[in-house]
């Protein structure tokens, strides 16, 4: 007697939930929201199926409902689906290049502004190692240029909506991977052996970590330069113009902003800015 086989479930046609469903996908994310505060309604679709496809196909479950029935009873799961979703990867000194044009084309003008305090804003900063980067790369040009005084104007701030990626930036403790691509002079000099690497105070002094929603809170205002890398790809075009004009607003005149190699400004910011360095996305905002 041969056993009719079980119906094959839609998830198994669409093993990475890319597309149906819509209906249920937009529960999920409206329950992630009020259990969490997770808003992820701005995030690309795409994206946010792909991610929680990874989680659903961990743990076994073929629909966007079944899996939110397990969020409910595994608290547990919530947290890796939120670490999932928010794509927390990030190095020191993360593509080189960008921070080799940034020490010759933003640190000298930087420090030849006006005001009283030069503030830096890592926008989705993670665990802390683009803020930290900055820190040690201002430390590394004042000294060299004999201005280690002037580095008492300096203020830098990392914000994230990732608790526990906050808690490492405060920390200051990392893992080899977080220094894959820092020159080993500045790893001897910045960091105490390890792993886990601890980043030295001298370069955690002026630099302050706190939790910000991009899509919801207005930015910190009169900054003087603020990096935005690899945060704004995730977002829907209507959100990534929202943020250029807002980062605009948040800068001072002659203030720069740094985005991600992939990403660029696209919609009205597009004639605000100039470009500063078309290939490391660096822009400014007019004097
Ligand atoms: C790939 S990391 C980028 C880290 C760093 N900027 C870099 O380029 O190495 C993206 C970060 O954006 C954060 N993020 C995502 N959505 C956010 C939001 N709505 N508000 C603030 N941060 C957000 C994530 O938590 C994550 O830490």
């Amino acid at each position: 007697m041969s056993a009719t086989p079980p119906p094959v479930p839609p998830f198994a046609l669409h093993p990475f939930s890319l597309e149906g469903d819509d209906e249920a996908l937009e529960r999920l994310k409206q329950k992630i929201e009020r259990d969490r505060g997770f808003n992820c309604q701005f995030y690309k679709d795409k994206c946010l199926r792909r991610r929680i496809a990874v989680r659903m196909r961990a743990r076994g479950r073929h629909s966007f409902t079944e899996y939110g029935e397990l969020l409910d009873r595994e608290p547990g799961e919530y947290d890796i689906l939120l670490d999932t979703l928010t794509i927390n990867v990030t190095k020191f000194f993360r593509n080189l290049e960008t921070w080799t044009a940034v020490e010759e084309q933003v640190v000298p003008a930087l420090f030849a502004m006006k005001t009283p305090q030069l503030k830096v804003w890592s926008a989705g900063s993670s665990s802390g190692e683009e803020a930290h980067t900055v820190s040690i790369l201002l430390r590394e040009w004042t000294e060299r240029n004999g201005r280690a005084a002037e580095m008492a104007r300096v203020q830098i701030l990392g914000t994230d909506i990732d608790r526990k990626s906050l808690e490492t930036a405060k920390r200051g403790e990392y893992p080899d991977l977080s220094l894959q691509e820092t020159p080993e002079p500045i790893r001897e000099r910045w960091f105490s052996p390890g792993p886990p690497y601890r980043i030295r105070p001298e370069a955690q002094r002026g630099v302050a970590f706190q939790r910000r929603d991009l899509i919801s809170e207005a930015p910190p205002p009169e900054q003087n330069l603020i990096f935005c890398r690899n945060v704004v790809i995730y977002f829907d075009r209507e959100i990534q113009e929202r943020l250029f004009k807002g980062f605009f607003e948040a800068l001072v005149p002659g203030g720069f902003l740094v985005l991600g190699k992939v990403e660029t400004l696209i919609g009205p910011a597009r004639t605000l800015f100039r470009s500063l360095n078309n290939r490391e996305r660096i822009f400014q905002r007019p004097a």
